[in-house]
Parts: C-alpha cells; structure tokens; sequence
C-alpha cells in the first residue's frame, strides 16, 4: 500500500514537471532559434557559421590593476578562438548586415578559464533573456504565406522598441571586409575585482590594431558570399592579426543590466591587453568545436554583473552544445 502511496506520489510530480519543462525559456530560446533559421544538425544555433582560430592574449598593468584575474599576469596565454556570422544558419552570408562574433577562451596559469562570446555591435537585440523567444517567433515565416506576421511583428516592435536598437547600429555600420578589421563589443556587463578588494563595473571591447576597414556597396556587389574564413587565413599567414582589448568602466547611474543601451561615449576606455590571432583552422572542425564560450565562465577576479541577459545565457548554450554534439557530424 506505501509502496502505491509513493508510485503515485511519483507519478503526480512528473504530470506536474512535464507542461513545466516544455515551458523553459533556454528551450524556448533555442527551440525559437531553430524555428528561424531551421534545425541544421551538428551546428550552432545561433554563430552557426563560423572558423575556429588560436593564438594568445598578453594583459598588462592597467588589467592588473582592476582584476586580480591571472590573465592579466603579462605572460602569453594561450586563446581557442572562434569567428563567426550572427544567426543559426551555416549558409549565412558573409556579405548579409548581421552581426560578427569573435568567441575566446583563454587559459590562465592554474587552468583558470576566461570564456566569453562578443559581437560587431556595441548592443544586443533583448534587454530582458523573455524577449529572446517572442522577438525571434515574431521574425519567423508563417508556413502558409512563407512571410512573417506582419500585424504580430508590427506589435511586438511597437511594445518593445529596445529591440531595434540592434538593428538601427547595423544598418548604418558598413559590412566588415574582414573578421579582423571590425569591433566586437561584450555587450553585457562585468564587475572586476583587484588584488586589494577593489570593485569595477566595466564592458569590454575588442578594437582590430590596424584599424577597421568596411565594404563599399560597390564593393560588396563584387564579393561571393563566403570570403570571410579565407581572407582571414590569408591575413594571419602573413601577420598575426592582433586586437587591443579594452575596459570601458561604467559611473553611478549607467544601465549594467541592459544590453541594448550604450553608456556615453565620455565613459573611460582603457587598454587593458593584447590579443594576437596567430592560427587559422584550414578547414572545417578544430579546438573550438566542443565549446561553448559560456559567457560566465570567469576567472577569480571577474565576475556577471546584475544583467539579467548575461546571467540567461549559460543555460541555453548548453542546450545547443547538447544537441549539436550529439548529433549526427556534418
Ligand atoms: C538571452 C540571450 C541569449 C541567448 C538565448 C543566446 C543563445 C545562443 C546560443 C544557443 C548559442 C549557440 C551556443 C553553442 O552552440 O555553443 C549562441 C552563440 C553565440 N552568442 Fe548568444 N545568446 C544570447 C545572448 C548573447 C549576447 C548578449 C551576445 C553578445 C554579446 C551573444 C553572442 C553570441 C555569439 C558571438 C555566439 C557564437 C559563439 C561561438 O562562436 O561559438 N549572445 N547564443
């Protein structure tokens, strides 16, 4: 009779878990990503197209004296790099005006690990992870008409006007002619601790030392749709490819848990180290395929902000890394 008391029990709480668990937001962001852009097994959901890269990155003083992170210790350590189109598609093209990514993991002295997913954007497209799914559901075709919801997207847009923030910087911004004359921007924001206890609340930005370098429309028309992996090997044979990474620190009343509003340009912008692109994948594959540049993966002396958007990102990489790896390989 117990033993039926507690099958029962049993069988309650999964009739009570099951609606619950349809109902997560990371399956519901990926579940939204892949109603997008379609399930292409063995890929990313969302950076689906992408090269992985490897090199170094050198901190310096300035980095030292904000985080007692040990990347910051002056020494070459060791980058698993990915660069990437914005979007779930692999057959994206290079020439399409969606964001960039640029993807590290840097191993410190004692395997400490710093990993992080950055994009060639100074805003993402959600100020709260809930309207990661509906903004990506409203985008979706309707199967019938092979377009989206006009009156649904039209709503959407008009109750959260935040989430064409994105949208407006990229439209303006010139498509990069190379993943290595562009600026990637961390988007979300992170608090820094130094060796004497002292806390900063900062965003970071990847700024290329040779500067940026745009296609002309022109141009563009004259481009195939995937040059970027190649131009980039070629770039790095020659030179390593190298990005000044830099703290912009926040002041008292600047939106830390907002990704889709900048903080004024007056905000400091300090140089804080060096990352050197030195290896290009020559094909498909490499170290960066079985990470997923979880965004709070910090090392002792960086840590998440109060953004809720930083703090809902693990989950739903996790779920992509789950589905991608266990799939069939491409
Ligand atoms: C709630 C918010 C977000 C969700 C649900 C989300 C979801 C995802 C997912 C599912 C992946 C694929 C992960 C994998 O398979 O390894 C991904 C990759 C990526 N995300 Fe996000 N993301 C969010 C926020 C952001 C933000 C704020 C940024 C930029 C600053 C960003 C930049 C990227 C980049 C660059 C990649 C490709 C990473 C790579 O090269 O592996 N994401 N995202």
């Amino acid at each position: 009779m117990k033993l039926l008391t507690l099958t029962a029990a049993a069988a309650g709480a999964l009739w009570i878990c099951t609606p619950a668990a349809a109902q997560s937001p990371p399956l519901d962001q990926v579940n939204a990503l892949e109603g997008l852009f379609g399930q292409h097994k063995g890929f990313r959901r969302s950076g689906a197209k992408g090269v992985c890269a490897s090199g170094h990155f050198v901190g310096n003083t300035v980095g030292r004296n904000l985080s007692s992170a040990r990347v910051f210790n002056g020494d070459k350590v060791p980058a698993v790099l990915r660069f990437s189109i914005g979007g779930g598609s692999p057959k994206a093209s290079d020439k399409g005006r969606s964001v960039r990514g640029l993807s590290f993991q840097f191993t410190g002295p004692g395997g400490e690990v710093w990993q992080s997913a950055n994009i060639s954007a100074p805003v993402f497209f959600v100020a709260k992870p809930e309207q990661f799914a509906p903004f990506l559901q409203a985008r979706t075709p309707d199967p019938a008409t092979g377009k989206p919801d006009a009156a649904r997207l039209k709503a959407f847009n008009e109750a959260n006007p935040e989430t064409l923030r994105q949208a407006a910087y990229l439209a303006k911004a010139p498509v990069p002619a190379s993943y290595g004359s562009v600026n990637y921007w961390s988007t979300n924001a992170f608090v820094a601790t130094n060796a004497k206890g002292e806390k900063t609340t900062l965003r970071w930005q990847f700024e290329p030392v040779a500067g940026t370098l745009g296609l002309s429309d022109e141009q563009l028309k004259t481009m195939p749709d995937d040059f970027l992996a190649d131009e980039l090997r070629r770039r790095v044979a020659a030179a390593p490819v190298v990005f000044d990474l830099k703290f912009q620190i926040a002041e008292a009343g600047d939106p830390v848990d907002d990704p889709t509003q900048v903080w004024p340009e007056s905000r400091r912008l300090v140089p804080v180290g060096q990352l050197f692109v030195t290896q290009v994948e020559p094909g498909a594959g490499g170290a960066c395929e079985g990470i997923t540049f979880n965004p709070t993966a910090l090392p002792k002396g960086l840590e998440a902000s109060s953004d809720p958007v930083l703090r809902a990102r693990a989950a739903p990489y996790a779920v992509s890394l789950g589905r991608r790896l266990s799939e069939a390989p491409r």
